[in-house]
């Protein structure tokens, strides 16, 4: 409970008429300390009780139960709350040291299922800043909502279906050489589909291979088929190398060859609500009505297309899953096409259609400079992960060059420093990537709050006190309110990240107690040897394990040295 709870609950027992929540709207914050740390205002009772504020405020007082607050007294029209700031902290100390997993959770979810599409890269393509993105907003939107208690269903969603693949199979058959594949797999394969792509303006049958080379693996051709399984195969294998340094873990592959197998669903019972509409020999579905522009289900050649796919994924993942969410994490410039997706099935007559969440994002920017695939723009994310590390690294042989397990850190440092730059800002925002910022001990950057958090846990060591059961945590003293205060607010930030799918806010709520927690230990002697020392490590403690889970929340390691 936090504290504007506690003082609504005590209220409410006075004033069985409100309800908890009208009761809670009212509560202030005084912005004079000596009003108290909350007051109740009564001025909006005077019209149905028929009395001056100043009378109500003075009946209502007496019957408010006092125990939890050092005072209740009557200022005018006010109810004036002063906490009794070491019996709050004790209370919120202890509930933390109890369950740190359960502290500040609110159980949004009642394990409701939630399937969350994220990351989807597209294969025999590297994996773009754009798909980094998506996998880490993705990963740490997954794990809010599981600490809100969803049921998540993580679904990587492969771009393994298209012309494209045809194209590349040709130009495979043509200049393509196993041995050369599997030295450097997607490199390859980006290479061959360049080539064609390039030569195809001289040598125009090129197209045409790459139309019947697509064709035939519609068809189930053996070969076609073995060389699409084969591009498949080794691209997840790349991919996984990512997502093993992120550590993510997806529940299905599933991606649009899957779904080009189901495509009759949507098709026909868009035929059957009489939704196709010819336009150029095509069938599109008019969203006129949308004020958007018609999307093309299938092309004037009989193929289905990219919406078609995601209809019949769409409905695939209602059925299989029964979800209560759908959330596809993909970037802004897609905004558009997410809300023909939902208006044709909105159209379809399925009431869930709203189910279906676009949690958009801004672009990554690398040293100020867009990125795009096309251009050649694009950089390897193993390479940033890795100088990240490597980064990481020297930083620690600086700071701390007899830490143990340096390698070891250095990987939880400088991958947790590159997911903490894309989090902690809105996601709709776009982040400019440099990794001299990215990965900084100083500012607000992941190694700052993961520092904060090995400093608590080389106190923690130092002060020798792991169980904490039989000390009296009263004596925690003033200096401790400010961080005992923001601990209790942390349910609030949890349910905010997660009503609106906004991983900044842990992040930002990390840095705030990280700061607030190194402002305590400049100005507290914690080790010092007296009554209150058990008390103070208590308090270290809580705030270890609360910093411990909103990082581990973004996906983020917290190692204990560093
Ligand atoms: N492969 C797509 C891309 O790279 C993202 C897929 C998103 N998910 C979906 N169901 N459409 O842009």
């Amino acid at each position: 409970m936090d504290e504007k709870q506690q003082i609504a609950t005590a209220v409410a027992a006075a004033l069985p008429d409100l309800s908890l929540d009208e009761i809670t709207d009212k509560i202030e914050r005084p912005k004079d300390a000596n009003n108290g740390d909350y007051a109740f205002p009564t001025f909006f009772l005077a019209k149905t009780l028929h009395k001056a504020p100043q009378m109500i405020a003075a009946d209502l007082v007496k019957k408010i139960d006092q125990t939890g607050f050092e005072k209740v007294v009557v200022a005018g029209p006010y109810i004036n709350f002063f906490l009794d700031k070491a019996q709050v902290g004790a209370g919120i100390i202890k509930a933390i040291l109890a369950g740190p997993e359960g502290y500040g959770k609110k159980d949004l979810g009642h394990q409701a299922n939630v399937v969350i599409d994220y990351s989807s890269p597209n294969i025999a393509k590297p994996m773009g800043m754009g798909h980094l993105r998506s996998t880490m907003i993705g990963e740490a939107v997954a794990r809010i909502l599981e600490k809100e208690n969803y049921t998540l269903i993580r679904v990587d969603y492969l771009g393994d279906w298209g012309t494209q693949f045809g194209k590349l199979m040709a130009a495979y058959e043509m200049w393509g050489s196993e041995e050369e594949v599997k030295k450097d797999p997607i490199n390859t394969l980006l290479k061959y589909y360049v080539r064609i792509n390039t030569e195809a303006d001289e040598h125009p049958e090129y197209t045409e291979l790459g139309r019947e080379w697509f064709a035939k693996l519609e068809h189930g051709d053996k070969e076609a088929w073995r060389l699409w399984h084969w591009f498949r195969e080794i691209s997840i294998e790349r991919f996984q190398k990512v997502y093993d340094m992120l550590d993510v873990h997806f529940d299905s592959f599933h991606g649009e060859a899957f779904s080009a197998q189901k495509m009759n669903d949507p098709i026909q019972l868009l035929k059957d609500k009489h939704l196709l509409k010819s336009s150029r020999g095509a069938q599109i579905v008019d969203l006129d009505a949308y004020k958007l522009t018609p999307p093309l289900i299938i092309k004037s050649n009989g193929t289905t297309t990219y919406i078609t796919r995601d209809l019949a994924t769409a409905l695939f993942r209602k059925r299989m899953y029964g979800h209560a969410k759908s959330l596809y994490v993909v970037g802004a410039e897609q905004e558009n096409y997410y809300k023909q997706l939902k208006a044709v099935l909105k159209e379809m007559g399925f009431t869930w259609w709203n189910q279906l969440e676009h949690i958009s994002f801004g672009l990554m920017n690398l040293n100020g400079k867009k990125m795009s695939t096309r251009k050649g723009n694009v950089v390897d994310l193993e390479d940033v992960l890795n100088d990240s590390i490597k980064l990481a690294r020297q930083q620690i042989a600086e700071k701390n060059p007899t830490l143990k397990n340096a390698d070891e850190v250095a990987k939880q440092v400088g991958v947790g420093a590159v997911i903490f730059h894309d989090l902690k800002n809105d996601r709709r925002n776009a982040v400019n990537f440099k990794l001299e910022d990215v990965v900084k001990f100083e500012g607000e950057t992941g190694p700052y709050v993961q520092y904060a958090r090995a400093r608590a846990e080389s106190i923690l060591r130092k002060g020798g006190i792991r169980d904490f059961s039989n000390v009296d945590l009263t004596k925690i003293g003033d200096s401790a309110w400010d961080i005992l205060s923001f601990l209790s607010q942390y349910s609030n930030a949890v349910e905010r990240a997660a009503v609106n799918y906004d991983p900044s806010v842990v992040a930002k709520y990390a840095l705030e107690l990280s700061k607030k927690f190194n402002q305590y230990y400049a100005h507290n002697r914690i080790l010092q040897d007296d009554d209150e020392q058990p008390a103070r490590l208590a308090l270290v403690q809580a705030v270890s394990h609360i910093l411990k889970d909103a990082l581990a929340m973004l996906d983020i390691k917290a190692p204990d040295e560093m």
